[in-house]
């Protein structure tokens, strides 16, 4: 209370002199992204003005004496630049490269203008999303981990998967683990994108952002496809891993009504197989039967784990005088 009164009191009083705008921010930064750390003092100072830069009230990050000599702090040279600190600009804002966890914490910036010294507190929060196992094979476990360093109390995580809010479901787990929000869940083709964690905290929410992969059948990417054919024509029925895969044991089954397998028609023409990439095991059908539509299932073994992907072929006999119009 008293510290603001004074405060208050020290801005009058300054007047026309260089005044920080603001004694104390908390800020989010994405691991990987470039940090700005605001400092400005507005009306830019006439004089040269002395810039310390410090973090965590011990080490120096950045420094520019009168003379306007610019001195780093051990191991901060390669990443962090003060670039309009020149005489006049008013602006000391501190530009941290490729912020990493490392980097988080307090930061004062202090600026002396003739008598007047001003300072301005800020607590830098880095935020990173990770993914493991990095490119999960579908239906194996994986985790996508938010992690806030330092972790800021009262904060509430959301998910979204390509800018849409994701609500986790009931087969989710969403853990509040320290210094992280944890997401666990059985991967699936339905879940590659980007996915962002949000930390609402303060005006400014925090945002991290990174894509996921998952390996396995990327065509056809749910369980409900359907695929038209009309009797007598060609048809391909898709079964694409994704690129690169090298799936062992694929099979081409026909299902029954129960769920049974049966033989393939023998219009299916599994050699076709041979000239297309390893990764593509897509079943061409020459010349559709009258009986082939139904339930098919490709299925391939990846890195240990069986995927497999139904899909629905839906025959209709042709009318050659709707056809022809
Ligand atoms: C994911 O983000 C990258 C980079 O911002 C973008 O190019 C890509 O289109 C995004 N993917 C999706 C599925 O939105």
């Amino acid at each position: 209370m008293w510290q603001f009164l004074l405060l208050g009191t020290s801005l009058l009083v300054t007047g026309g002199r260089c005044q920080c705008l603001s004694e104390y921010t908390e800020m989010f930064a994405e691991a990987g992204s470039q940090a700005v750390l605001p400092c400005m003092c507005r009306p830019p100072s006439t004089s040269a003005a002395i810039v310390l830069w410090s973090k965590d009230l011990k080490g120096t990050v950045w420094r520019k004496g009168k003379s306007g000599l610019e001195h780093w702090g051990i191991g901060a040279a390669q990443r962090v630049r003060c670039p309009h600190s020149e005489v006049g600009a008013g602006d000391y804002s501190l530009y941290i490269k490729e912020v990493r966890e490392e980097d988080s914490g307090n930061y004062t910036c202090m600026v002396q203008d003739g008598e007047k010294i001003l300072s301005k507190r800020i607590l830098l929060r880095v935020i990173k999303v990770s993914i493991s196992p990095p490119a999960p094979v579908e239906g194996n476990k994986m985790t996508i981990t938010c992690s806030v360093t330092p972790w800021p109390r009262k904060a509430t995580v959301s998910w979204m998967l390509n800018e849409k809010r994701v609500y986790p479901d009931s087969a989710d787990y969403v853990l509040s683990k320290n210094q992280a929000s944890v997401l666990e869940s059985k991967a699936s083709a339905s879940m590659m994108g980007n996915w962002s964690c949000v930390v609402h905290k303060g005006r400014k929410p925090g945002k991290a952002t990174t894509a996921l992969t998952v390996r396995g059948i990327v065509n056809p990417s749910s369980a409900s496809a359907k695929v038209y054919a009309e009797v007598g024509s060609a048809v391909t029925l898709p079964c694409v891993f994704s690129t690169g895969l090298t799936p062992s044991d694929t099979v081409w089954e026909r299902l029954d009504t129960s769920g049974s397998a049966l033989p393939l028609p023998p219009s299916f023409n599994l050699s076709s197989l041979l000239s297309l990439p390893p990764w593509d095991r897509s079943v061409g059908v020459v010349q559709v039967g009258q009986g082939d539509g139904g339930r098919y299932r490709c299925s391939g073994t990846v890195e240990g784990r069986r995927v497999t992907r139904e899909m629905q072929l839906v025959t209709a006999q042709g009318e050659p005088g709707i056809e022809n119009g």
